[in-house]
């Protein structure tokens, strides 16, 4: 078969590696991929091949699968989705795996996922949505903090502020409608704040069902202590020791619910849960694989994923059945100087090869390019170190090692990941 894989990160990396696996993948296509998703070997002796295609691009994204016979079209980043690329794709014939935009709005609107949510009985954060400044702010002084504010459409994870006082909140107010998010901030969600660890629950979902992946963790503050800005997310891993099986039923049974909601479904479903003193509830839905998530998720998936993908996107759930490793895995992110705020592109990266020589070590590309024959830096979050290995701490101490063997200029990490797990829930309080 042969596979067209949209998007450019460091999740499109780690997908189209496990989709590189597989025997029945015949060509890999990644648009427009990075510097790792080129020329990656197939078990037919091929290779991958970065295509410079816009992922939004219906038109040009149909010419090229009728030129190339492409058999399945794999949606990574949910901008696409939201925009309604998998319904003209599906329109026109092709096997897609990603969901229409009707529920891709699950991302695209908070206010929608939160209407959604209410009305299946899913827990989730209490609510109020307003299109003006005065009733939002009204709201809040009656409130108080803390309080979370959220602009209601797609804003590159930047929408949210959990503020600590109410001036903070009232300011993240009005400068969502004064157009600090443009369209997406003209609604703005405001919710009650949660307290517990974070945990991401990826599902296949596909006909009403959800075959879950194994929780994970991410750290979003950009420095140690989880302290600093947001960002897309500094480092992972999976699974998740401090989740007790009283949890983990849990969460699998809100997904189960969530799944049975959207029969239409054919994609991933990603459950973002706080894990409060009253259980877990979610915090959003996301229609794709997570990024950093899927780089600890995916390496540790003993199934073929083009089997899985197909079931999936064919609705065809009797077809699948999932098998996990045993492994930790553990996910150090190496970012540019400045990150998640302006940065310089460019730099010349070296010791991927020495630290990919590691036995368990896998390095997954996200703002990478290659330029003159020479890999160099070309966005915020530039790696993904992955490291696999039989225990937590053999995990996160590999993970560490490969990151000393890479380098470019002004290569910034957080030091911590995995750390607050190794203590244990105490560290939450
Ligand atoms: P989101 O973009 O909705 O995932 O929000 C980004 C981050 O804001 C989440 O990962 C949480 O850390 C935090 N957050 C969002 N909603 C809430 C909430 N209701 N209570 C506490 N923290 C929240
Ligand atoms: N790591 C968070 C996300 O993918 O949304």
């Amino acid at each position: 078969m042969n596979i067209l894989c949209l998007g450019s990160g460091g999740r499109e990396h780690a997908i189209s590696w496990a989709l590189a696996k597989s025997p029945k993948t015949d060509a890999l296509y990644i648009a427009p991929g990075n510097g790792g998703t080129e020329g990656m070997a197939l078990a037919n002796g091929g290779a991958s091949q970065n295509v410079a295609l816009d992922p939004t691009d219906v038109k040009t994204i149909l010419d090229f699968c009728n030129e190339h016979a492409i058999g399945l079209v794999v949606i990574g980043p949910e901008a696409p989705l939201v925009a309604g690329v998998a319904d003209a794709l599906r329109d026109a014939g092709l096997l897609v795996y990603g969901p229409n935009a009707a529920e891709a709005n699950l991302e695209g609107s908070k206010e929608f996922a939160k209407q959604f949510m209410d009305k299946h009985n899913i827990p989730t954060a209490a609510y109020a949505s307003f299109t003006a400044a005065e009733p939002a702010c009204e709201y809040v002084r009656e409130q108080g903090a803390p309080i979370v504010i959220k602009a209601d459409g797609l804003a590159a994870g930047k929408g949210v502020v959990v503020a600590m006082t109410e001036e903070e909140a009232l300011e993240a107010v009005r400068a969502c409608f004064e157009g600090a998010f443009g369209e997406a901030g003209s609604k703005v969600v405001i919710e009650e704040c949660m307290k517990g660890p974070e945990c991401s629950m990826l599902s296949f979902v596909t006909n009403g069902k959800s075959f879950p992946m194994a929780p994970s963790q991410d750290h979003k503050r950009a420095y140690d202590g989880d302290n600093g800005p947001n960002t897309g997310g500094m480092g992972v891993y999976s699974p998740v020791p401090i989740v007790t099986d009283d949890e983990m039923a849990q969460m699998v049974a809100i997904m189960d619910d969530a799944a049975a909601a959207v029969p239409d479904y054919r994609g991933t479903l990603y459950g973002g849960f706080m894990l409060t003193d009253k259980g877990p509830k979610i915090v959003e839905f996301n229609v794709r694989f997570g990024d950093p998530e899927t780089q600890v998720v995916l390496p540790r998936l003993a199934t073929d994923l083009v089997d899985v993908m197909c079931a999936v996107a064919e609705g065809t759930s009797e077809d699948i059945a999932l098998n996990w490793s045993d492994d930790w895995a553990v996910c150090v992110v190496l970012a540019s100087e400045g990150y998640p705020g302006s940065y310089e592109k460019g730099k010349v990266i070296t010791g991927i090869e020495d630290a990919e020589a590691i036995p368990g070590v896998r390095v997954f590309h996200a703002g990478t390019a290659l330029k003159d024959g020479k890999l160099v830096t070309a966005g915020g979050r530039v790696l993904n170190v992955v490291a696999l290995a039989d225990t937590f701490e053999g995990a996160r101490d590999k993970a560490y090692e490969a990151c000393k063997l890479i380098d470019f200029e002004g290569k910034q990490l957080r030091r911590d990941i995995g750390l607050k797990a190794l203590i244990g829930r105490s560290s939450w309080e």
